[in-house]
């Protein structure tokens, strides 16, 4: 791997991913290309969201805007955004988003490529009007078909079968986290410069957590095994932690705060959603993925996540991930008290 200079500050998100590329003889640059069109996306994004208090100003959705446009929901906006950077690029066979029921292909007059873009284009989405940090999500794999246009066969893959994955929180600071499988790196946003910028090189979770993360709310809803797990964390049962709970309710932003501080979140089945809520392709395989560069790990409740092999687009999963020992923990609990 490329070492990380340290004699630098400024290390743009561009330099970094190409100075990776230089690790593969034989890439020509696609991913290269993909992972810096993502950093785009997450620009303009960013701007958008930024600005969306001002919707009232400046038109609500249904009304037109000052340009003349018509306002956008931010979720369709952010689909759009990444749709418009890639369809045309020749490097993609098929995408999958979460705002579109069925798979989204490469217009004809375009050639396809060999990758598959699988996103969640604004994760936590109801939290916007709060002014609360939401993100996107992504996922990239090579397609599985020899050639012409992408097929959902192509999109329903595995963890183990990413090539690369990241996600972009719009928090306080805009912050772009990816991997390729050589670790985990983040990038913050300068804004007055329009760059992202390395500030985390090799993120990996801290021995030491200090959250768990879970809607309290739903504890009645819950199996025995996680609520008895939930206090566990809180310190009863022989547990050793007594972790504080945090919940900002748009996962990228409790995992990204996880990654950071150390900690579970988990959003599990439960009476209402028996299948969890959370959608595999893109908000639970992604993430997993990301936790495991970082040396965590994440769990369905019975395995790990990364070895399920969806079947569905929009297929949901329980989702158990952070550090490993508070994911393994989940399931023991749910194996003797669920099964
Ligand atoms: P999205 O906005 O993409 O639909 O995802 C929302 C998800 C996730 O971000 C969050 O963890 C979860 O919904 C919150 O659900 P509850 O309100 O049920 O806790
Ligand atoms: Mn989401
Ligand atoms: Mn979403």
């Amino acid at each position: 791997m490329a070492s990380i200079p340290t004699n630098t500050r400024i290390y743009t998100i561009e330099r970094f991913i190409l100075d990776r590329q230089a690790d593969f003889p034989d890439a020509t640059g696609a991913l290269t290309s993909l992972l810096y069109d993502m950093a785009v996306a997450g620009k303009l994004i960013s701007s958008h969201t930024t600005r969306a208090g001002l919707a009232d100003i400046l038109g609500s959705a249904g009304q037109e805007n000052v340009q003349g446009e018509e306002q956008q929901k931010l979720d369709v906006y952010a689909h759009r955004t990444i749709y418009q950077l890639n369809d045309h690029t020749g490097r993609l066979a098929v995408m999958g988003s979460e705002e579109e029921e069925d798979i989204v292909p490469i217009p004809e007059k375009y050639s396809a490529g060999k990758y598959v873009l699988l996103f969640d284009p604004l994760d936590g989405s109801s939290n916007i009007e709060y002014n609360v940090s939401v993100g996107t999500i992504f996922s990239i794999f090579r397609r599985k078909s020899k050639s012409g246009p992408g097929t959902l066969d192509d999109c329903l893959q595995s963890g183990r079968d990413l090539v690369a994955a990241g996600y972009i929180v719009y928090g306080s600071s805009t912050m772009l986290v990816y991997s390729t499988g050589d670790g985990v790196h983040g990038f913050t946003l300068d804004p007055s410069i329009g760059e992202f910028l390395l500030s985390h090189p090799d993120i990996k979770l801290p021995d030491n957590p200090k959250y768990y993360s879970v809607n309290q709310g739903y504890h009645r809803r819950w199996s025995e095994g996680v609520q008895r797990y939930t206090s566990w964390l809180q310190g009863e049962d022989g547990g050793e932690y007594a972790l504080s709970q945090r919940y900002i309710g748009s996962m990228i932003a409790d995992v990204h705060r996880n990654l950071l501080g150390g900690g579970v979140f988990y959003y599990p089945a439960d009476k209402k959603s028996p299948k969890g809520k959370l959608r595999l392709l893109y908000e639970a395989i992604p993430m997993s993925f990301l936790i495991e560069q970082a040396g965590g790990y994440a769990s369905n409740g019975t395995g790990s996540l990364m070895d399920v092999v969806p079947t569905e687009l929009h297929q949901r999963t329980p989702l158990y991930i952070g550090n490993r020992d508070l994911v393994e923990k989940a399931e023991e609990f749910i194996a003797k008290y669920d099964s």
